[in-house]
């Protein structure tokens, strides 16, 4: 089975063609980040406007480069949410209409479980049961997956996601867009020692996370320097990324406990974060046995994790369908399990 995979929920445009026998056949990826530089993060319907003119080039592109003719397309999978509506208008309406033009299923694929499904292109794959940990621009989630397509909120974010903090902070001290690894490669010349940052509801039961208080606590040391240096900023970033990563570790070594799965799996942009990749290696073994993380180059964003999330997801290409759909809020556990 061949898919062709379409990624438009933000910045980026990331189409692949993906082989259920050949694997990864392609993938070309566009990054808007010039486009949204100079306004500090992403400008919705510039996002629009650009998915617009780079998606049906790159899909051209891909065809040509892996030499494959439409009549080898079994599926379109596209990412149906969540995210950025005009965004993913644009996936949507170029995947249903390629569908239709080609006589094939277009499979509306939920975003974070394209950022789960890119750990299949490593060389051991997750096995079921695992605790997923989700950490996006828009996500901070934990997920009990006991089976393939289903999944049970453990614990999320009340407000900031994780990677909405690290841009968030990258702002406040004067860093580019995405903030997340601009912070982290600041946080590398810090002295851990100078500031400790508080570790947002470790205090208390459960599995819900909350980054804006972090967030402030960040604001206010930074403010209260006078005419803060390099260096102080470098303290700052790493005080911050100390404290995120270590919340974090904190809620994934509980839900590990909480579930009795020992296989934890690590998804979603933040999951490129080296010093959260070192802090839950040392989870203790009684906690976590296997961790699986994507890929650093399939961490963020691109079609090949949705075109494999389209693949999972098989039982559903019978529906011919050609209504246009975008669910920019869609949560996960709506989700029906797939039998594989
Ligand atoms: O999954 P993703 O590419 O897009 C969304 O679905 O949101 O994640 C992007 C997020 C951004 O907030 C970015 O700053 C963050 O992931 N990120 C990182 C790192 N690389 C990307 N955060 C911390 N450390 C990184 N190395
Ligand atoms: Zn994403």
């Amino acid at each position: 089975m061949r898919v062709l995979g379409i990624e438009t929920s933000c910045d980026e445009t990331g189409i692949a063609l993906y082989d259920s026998e050949l694997g990864l056949l392609a993938d070309l990826l566009y990054s808007q980040i010039d486009l949204h530089q100079a306004y500090g993060g992403v400008v919705p319907e510039l996002a629009s406007r650009d998915h617009i003119r780079r998606c049906l080039p790159m899909i051209d592109q891909i065809m040509t480069q892996t030499n494959t003719d439409k009549a080898q397309i079994d599926a379109i999978a596209y990412t149906e949410g969540p995210g950025l509506i005009g965004a993913l208008l644009v996936g949507a309406s170029i995947a249903k209409s390629l569908a239709l033009a080609w006589g094939v299923p277009a499979i509306g694929v939920h975003h974070m479980e394209g950022h789960l499904q890119a750990t299949q292109m490593t060389s051991a794959p997750p096995e079921y049961p695992f605790v997923a940990l989700l950490v996006s621009g828009g996500h901070t989630q934990l997920m009990a997956c006991d089976e393939p397509g289903r999944y049970e909120l453990l614990g999320e974010s009340v407000d900031d996601a994780a990677g909405e903090a690290f841009d968030k902070v990258a702002k406040m001290l004067g860093l580019g867009y995405p903030g997340g690894p601009e912070v982290a490669k600041l946080a590398l010349e810090g002295d851990p020692s100078r500031f400790t940052f508080p570790r947002p509801m470790t205090q208390k039961p459960g599995l819900n996370f909350s980054f804006s208080g972090l967030k402030t606590h960040t604001m206010n040391t930074l403010n209260a320097l006078e005419d803060p240096n390099h260096s102080d900023r470098a303290d700052i970033a790493r005080a911050f990324e100390d404290a995120a990563v270590d919340t974090i570790a904190i809620k994934c070594g509980r839900a590990l406990e909480q579930t009795g799965f020992t296989t934890l799996v690590v998804a979603g942009g933040v999951s490129a974060n080296t010093r959260l990749r070192a802090t839950l290696a040392k989870l203790s073994a009684r906690q976590v046995i296997n961790i699986n993380y994507p890929e650093l180059k399939y961490c963020t964003d691109n079609g090949a994790m949705i075109a494999i999330a389209g693949l999972l997801r098989q039982a559903q290409w019978q529906s011919h369908d050609h209504t246009i759909v975008a669910r920019p809020r869609w949560p996960m556990t709506e989700l029906p399990a797939v039998s594989l």
